[in-house]
């Protein structure tokens, strides 16, 4: 009989954002769960990936006139880069747009077929005839049917609440083109989840495989009535994998999301030279899935009935997190709360981060509330103050003699410890990390009380008590090497620091249960320093961003297809923002007269090309610039500062077609050299208005 053994998620998360402190909640949480069954010597792997398909990584792609699986690229070496900063430490973290992705997809969609789940029906949809796509919901607005409000998302009204279809919207206008989108009817394949009716309700309601408020949401929302079909398959154009049975349709990105679990273990497999079988079709494993809130639905409903007519492995368990708020409040771009991990990865430490999140994450659903006072509050006094400083202060005094080489009389305090260990054990086990760093400070508390009452920088004073010294420092420091261990799973770092601070690793929790004696101890080096309150307020600031977007408005520019825009474009496809002009005056002219005469060869000396931007940003010393790249295809790139500061918001550039003068000398500026200019009309004193092609010209196109 083969030993069981540990397969552990996070959520894949979307390609198409950067990783921030809401995310960390998930994967610290999950870090901590998996160091800690490595640490009980449990064969375990922490598996996650990218999620990358999808209509929103399709039109950012456009957006940067660039190739879908570069953008994929970016964003992976960011992410990956971000989580190791966090000392998230996955066995493996791969990409759901991989061949072993697609394999897995079509083995299991072909026993989706064989049971008989799968039938096809006509949906009616809106299409953008100049994006050239079909909208999905959060890239379509128009006016309530239910109450009239303007401005509403295609699926539900943030005013009355009410959910219809986008097809009903009022005067809908597509986030993408601004312009008014038409309806289409095109084959859509669905899942009848329905038939796995019974399986779902006895596998969500025993077994311990959920939350118990979980799995009376379930039951409360969904199990009492019959379970909708649920549409798995996009027509083109849509980044992801086209279904071999159903040509010019593509799996919607939530059926191959949670089967890239699957293909990434099995990319690790082969990197590793592990047999994939003997993981997912191995009723040994045990899957845990750790996910937040939001998307329980597909894992506690979808995937399992996706796994159950193919011959893997049903998740042992799926453990549900809540939300993170700051300051009580939704993170916000405007107060600056809504923080990146590569932002807080500049100014502060990442474990007072991971210790604060462990020290609030319960086993139950409840959000999560982040203050930064508290935070630095809580490093300082118990990881600073109370745990770090029993090293600090005691070190130093047994360098040149090491520990005794026998346990001195401590009044029971290291074995009370050890009895304990199995306590936080259960704590970290059942995700109750708020109670394990609980019982841990309690020891660490009791740890401080010796050392004071012992008072070794007294006995150091004195000639006669260096024994006493030895015995008090052996104490203190394994005390203190104790706590390191159990503390371990949060701090991996800390856990590292002590293991060289005494000459012998930490490797195990049993490494709890024994003191060490008569082993050499380095010079106390630093460990942790207490927090900076400027550099939090520093961090705030740099995260303060001048006004929450929606998303779908910050992608509204115009967006052509792949293919340009084709002939039966409607002639009324006008931005929405078109107002019919009143009659022209000759002001300007005035303003301005012509330029002298010049010749066709004098105008072709100027190279004026298609550019898109890609990226705006302000140039905070300047009162008129923003910094700008802009693409001209490929890899060519240019930076180009431009004088229209407080006339447009950098977020809403970006993705925009300019036209470039791409021949001009470079010119040095005091903030960069500027390689470009770009055109537009206006007097230029809070009046500029930028030039731009119309919808289907492509980077890189001379304007002749
Ligand atoms: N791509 C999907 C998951 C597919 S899994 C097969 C997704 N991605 S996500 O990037 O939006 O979120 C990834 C995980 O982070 C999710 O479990 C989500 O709940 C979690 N969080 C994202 N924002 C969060 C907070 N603000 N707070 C806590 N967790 C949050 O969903
Ligand atoms: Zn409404």
């Amino acid at each position: 009989m083969s030993q069981s053994q540990l397969l552990v998620t996070s959520a894949l998360p979307y390609a198409n954002g950067h990783i921030h402190l809401g995310h960390l909640v998930e994967y610290i949480q999950t870090d901590i769960w998996v160091r800690f069954q490595k640490l009980q010597g449990r064969r375990c792997i922490y598996i996650c990936a990218d999620d990358t398909h999808g209509t929103a990584i399709m039109i950012r792609a456009r957006q940067e006139g660039i190739r879908e699986e570069e953008l994929l690229q970016r964003m992976h070496q960011a992410h990956t880069r971000d989580f190791a900063g966090f000392q998230i430490a996955f066995d493996h973290y791969g990409s759901t747009h991989s061949e072993e992705n697609r394999q897995l997809c079509w083995e299991i969609w072909q026993s989706l077929r064989k049971a008989g789940m799968i039938y096809q029906q006509e949906v009616r949809q809106l299409y953008d005839p100049v994006a050239g796509t079909f909208l999905a919901d959060r890239f379509v607005k128009g006016t309530c049917p239910n109450c009239r409000a303007p401005n509403q998302y295609g699926d539900s009204c943030d005013r009355c609440g009410h959910h219809y279809d986008p097809i009903d919207l009022i005067d809908p206008v597509s986030s993408l083109s601004g312009t008014r989108p038409e309806v289409r009817s095109a084959v859509h394949l669905f899942v009848d989840i329905e038939k796995q009716h019974a399986f779902l309700e006895e596998w969500t309601q025993t077994g311990d495989h959920l939350q118990p408020e979980i799995a009376n949401y379930l039951r409360g929302h969904f199990l009492g009535q019959p379970l909708r079909p649920w549409d798995v398959s996009r027509p083109a154009p849509y980044f992801g994998f086209e279904i071999p049975d159903s040509p010019g349709n593509y799996w919607y990105v939530w059926f191959d999301a949670p089967i890239g679990y699957m293909a990434s273990t099995w990319q690790w497999c082969k990197k590793v030279g592990e047999d994939f079988d003997a993981w997912w079709a191995n009723p040994q494993t045990h899957i845990w899935h750790f996910i937040g809130k939001d998307i329980t639905y597909f894992h506690t409903l979808f995937w399992p009935a996706m796994l159950r007519v193919s011959r893997y492995q049903l998740p042992r368990r799926i453990q549900i997190h809540g939300f993170l708020t700051v300051n009580g409040e939704k993170m916000s771009k405007s107060k600056g709360t809504f923080i990146l991990a590569s932002t807080y990865l500049k100014y502060l430490d990442p474990s007072y981060l991971r210790y604060y999140y462990a020290s609030k994450l319960t086993p139950r659903v409840d959000d999560l509330d982040l203050n930064f006072e508290d935070l630095a509050e809580k490093a300082d006094t118990d990881l600073v103050g109370k745990i770090v400083n029993l090293a600090s202060r005691t070190a130093r005094f047994v360098v040149s003699t090491g520990l005794a080489s026998s346990w001195p009389d401590d009044g029971g305090l290291f074995a009370q410890a050890a009895a304990e260990g199995e306590q936080i054990a259960q704590a970290y086990q059942s995700c109750d990390f708020n109670r394990a760093m609980r019982l841990i400070l309690a020891a660490a508390d009791r740890a401080n009380q010796y050392v004071e009452r012992q008072e070794p920088w007294r006995l150091a004073k004195d000639p006669d008590q260096t024994e006493q010294l030895q015995k008090v420092c052996t104490v203190a420091l394994n005390l203190f090497r104790q706590i390191a261990v159990y503390l371990a799973p949060v701090l991996p770092r800390l856990a590292e620091q002590t293991g060289q601070l005494l000459h012998v690793p930490i490797r195990h929790w049993d490494d709890s249960q024994k003191p060490l004696l008569g082993t050499p101890v380095r010079p106390f080096e630093h460990m942790l320093k207490r927090v900076d309150r400027q550099a939090i307020a520093a961090m705030i600031e740099e995260s303060r961003q001048p006004e929450e977007m929606p998303p779908a408005l910050a992608e509204r520019t115009v967006v052509p297809a792949a293919t340009p825009a084709s002939a039966d474009t409607p002639v009324s496809a006008q931005p929405a923002s078109s107002h019919p002009s009143p009659e022209d005056d000759e002001g300007p002219l005035q303003a301005e007269p012509l330029a002298p005469q010049c010749t066709m060869e004098d105008f072709q000396k100027i190279d004026l090309r298609v550019a898109r931007i890609i990226q705006a940003e302000d140039v905070p010393n300047a009162k008129k610039l923003l910094r700008l790249t802009v693409s001209l295809g490929g890899q060519h790139r240019r930076t180009v500062f431009a004088g229209i500061k407080g006339l447009y918001k950098p977020e809403e550039l970006v993705g925009r077609l300019v036209i470039l003068v791409a021949n001009l000398a470079p010119r040095k500026m005091s903030f960069g050299i500027s390689e470009g200019m770009i055109l537009a009309a206006g007097s230029g004193e809070g009046e500029i208005y930028l030039l731009t092609p119309d919808p289907g010209a492509k980077p890189g196109q001379r304007v002749h």
